[in-house]
């Protein structure tokens, strides 16, 4: 019986249209999801938007619209997102939906019951572009202007009456989770950061506002609507409807949440410290990735320096897009893209390296044996190399949670098949006997396979447009038939181009 395995994107603010930096974010948790199916795994693979909050409100005032309204216009664009970026997410939520709601409000009358929420006043600095309260000793002036020295988004006063959550009394325990639990927080230079954050001590954390009403009500008390992180982190276990009988709780705990950096101290401290102090499983792991930049800068809107992902693909293709971003940008580090790379690596990576192997090889195949798999006899220890490439240096990589590292072991695996063809000649007849071209055909031909379906999940289309030319379905693209041979006699029909050189 296959196993479980839950994984979640950030759900996103739809204030704007997205952009590149929330492209990597899904693309990558995508990337992961897939190769768990290749594992037969069974995947909940959630993605969303987070809809509430004053930067919303704010926003759609500016459009002269209700934030409902607002929201239902942008939210689609990232629901229509998914596939543009061809996601494999089996559910999107959305922080306005019924079933949202009633766990947000579920999870507020437990800890109210756990007494872990008490009525006072905060008095602070709160920032509307980070929906994020800050202390003094996080915030600098710069040109007349207060900002969080982290983001350097603007900072407003506020004093208002709030509901605060004890999240002080949750600093030694989770100091203790930490250290039981290592790979809580990955990569290890973010756990760092977050562990050296609450070894500081933490303070109590207003959980309601009451200067503005777009958000879920505080239960018995509506002149106060919840703070938007405590609504927008429920939304992780609102989709396997944790409250109710009928629910997916043999997804909850989640494997794993992807997030970018800056959203880290949220998903690693107040989120696990609401689930403890509410007697709920915690996630096993949180995975803050880098930012994509543009120049020496995050892309983002407020900056004005964004990459439209969907002009990128219509000029260059989605599954090229994809294998870029995972390949070029460590997984974990901030990586700065631009077209230039973008065009060096199709070009060097997917149309001369494994688009031109696939072809070349097949060509042959067809013009010698008719289209068919030959049999293989008398293998030489070079064919037997390549031959026996197994699984685990891919799996390995992608257990790291390294995924440039399993990007770029794949197309090293394919230049070492590009060599043995250069080396072994298949097509100088002169040199080879038939028995000997069969050999390395069969070789290649296994190898191709391997390259396709360690592709999959990065480059889903063309994985499987190949894939098909060798009587490969979708459903049997798995790290079981990576494994196992392909039939002999196999009839095997012509890719194609499947990589377009850029000019
Ligand atoms: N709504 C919150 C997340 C709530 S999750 C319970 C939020 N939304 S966001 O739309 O502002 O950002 C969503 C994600 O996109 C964040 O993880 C953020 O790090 C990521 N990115 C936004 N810009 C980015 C880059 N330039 N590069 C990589 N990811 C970045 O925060």
């Amino acid at each position: 019986m296959s196993k479980n395995f839950y994984i979640t994107t950030p759900i996103y603010y739809p204030s704007a249209k997205p952009h590149m930096g929330h492209a990597y974010s899904s693309i990558s948790a995508d990337v992961i999801a897939r190769f768990k199916r290749l594992q037969d795994y069974k995947v909940f693979f959630l993605t969303g938007t987070d809809e509430h909050g004053q930067k919303i409100q704010k926003a759609a005032e500016k459009e002269k619209k209700t934030p409902l309204e607002f929201c239902d216009q942008i939210s689609k664009i990232f629901l229509d997102l998914c596939s543009i970026l061809n996601l494999s997410n089996t559910d999107f939520i959305r922080t306005t939906e019924k079933r949202h709601y009633d766990t947000v409000q579920h999870l507020w009358n437990l800890l109210q019951k756990n007494d872990e929420i008490y009525l006072s006043k905060y008095s602070g600095w709160y920032s509307v572009s980070d929906e994020a309260f800050y202390s003094q000793d996080e915030i600098e002036e710069v040109d007349g202007i207060k900002r969080n020295i982290a983001s350097g988004s603007p900072v407003e006063w506020v004093e208002e009456e709030s509901y605060f959550f004890r999240l002080s009394k949750w600093t030694e325990p989770l100091i203790k989770f930490y250290k039981e639990n290592p790979d809580f927080i990955q990569p290890e230079s973010r756990r760092n950061e977050v562990v050296k954050f609450v070894e500081s001590g933490l303070k109590d954390l207003s959980i309601s506002r009451t200067s503005f009403n777009w958000g879920i009500p505080v239960p018995n008390d509506d002149k106060h609507i919840m703070y938007v992180w405590m609504d927008a982190l429920t939304n992780y276990i609102s989709a396997t409807n944790y409250f109710s009988k009928e629910n997916n709780n043999n997804f909850w705990p989640a494997d794993i949440h992807i997030i970018g950096k800056d959203i880290l101290r949220f998903h690693a401290v107040y989120w696990p410290a609401f689930l403890m102090a509410a007697k709920i499983n915690l996630p096993k792991k949180v995975f803050g990735h880098g930012w994509i930049l543009s120049g020496e800068e995050k892309m983002s809107k407020s900056k004005g320096n964004i990459l439209d992902p969907i002009e990128i693909i219509n000029e260059f293709g989605l599954d090229e897009l994809r294998y870029y971003l995972m390949k070029e940008v460590i997984y974990g580090q901030d990586g700065k893209i631009n077209l230039e790379n973008l065009k060096n690596c199709i070009n060097s990576d997917l149309a001369n390296n494994i688009g031109n192997l696939s072809q070349r090889i097949i060509t042959i195949l067809l013009k010698k044996f008719d289209g068919r798999l030959p049999a293989i006899k008398n293998l030489t220890q070079i064919d037997k190399n390549i031959l026996e490439t197994n699984d685990s240096k891919f799996v390995n990589a992608m257990n790291s949670l390294e995924l440039h590292n399993y990007v770029r072991q794949i197309v090293n695996f394919a230049s070492d098949v590009n060599k043995y063809v250069n080396d072994e000649e298949p097509w100088n007849i002169k040199r080879n006997s038939n028995e000997r071209i069969a050999n390395i055909l069969y070789v290649v031909i296994e190898s191709l396979k391997k390259i396709f379906i360690l592709l999959h999940p990065i480059m889903p289309e063309k994985s499987e447009n190949f894939l098909k030319c060798l009587s490969i379905k979708k459903e049997d693209i798995t790290l079981v038939n990576f494994n196992k041979k392909l039939e002999i006699g196999l009839e095997i029909t012509s890719p194609g181009i499947l990589f377009k050189k850029i000019l």
